[in-house]
């Protein structure tokens, strides 16, 4: 079978990860997030593309993008979670599965945090294991794409 080739998204402020709230979010950097998730893909023989944006539009078009060419997306929207209609348009015209994952649970936190708006398109949410959530959502695919042969 061929590769499978996952698209990873991280939105708006992930780009700060290490820096950023670290109570909240740990040391971690995006970078170190990315390793975690192309080592794990590597090992399924997987390929992995990755894009960071503070940008709603450029996060939508890299999924218009991933349309057809794509097995999967894995996606942190950040704060765009909780509002943005776009990206989960986006995503419901993606044909492929999607985990959503983050590192802080929001169920926890502030009230405005509990709604997503990208749950009801993915397959799964992964929410407040930190960097482990990342590595999760490979296993999570790995799993799914097994079941669904
Ligand atoms: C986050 C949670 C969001 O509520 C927040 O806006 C983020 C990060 C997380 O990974 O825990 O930017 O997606």
């Amino acid at each position: 079978m061929a590769a499978r080739r996952i698209l990873l998204l991280n939105g708006p402020n992930l780009n700060l990860l290490g820096s950023r709230e670290p109570a909240v979010y740990g040391t971690t950097t995006l970078a170190d997030h990315v390793t975690t998730v192309e080592a794990a893909c590597t090992g399924l023989g997987w390929v992995v593309s990755h894009l960071q944006s503070n940008s709603e539009a450029e996060l939508v078009g890299a999924i218009h993008a991933a349309r057809g060419n794509t097995d999967a997306i894995i996606i942190n929207p950040g704060a765009f979670t909780h509002y943005s209609w776009a990206i989960h348009d986006a995503l419901a015209a993606f044909d492929g599965p999607i985990v959503e994952v983050h590192l802080s649970q929001p169920l926890k936190r502030e009230t405005w945090r509990h709604t997503s708006v990208v749950a009801p398109v993915a397959i799964g949410t992964i929410a407040g294991f930190g960097g482990v959530g990342y590595g999760l959502a490979v296993e999570a695919l790995s799993r799914h794409f097994a079941d669904s042969k």
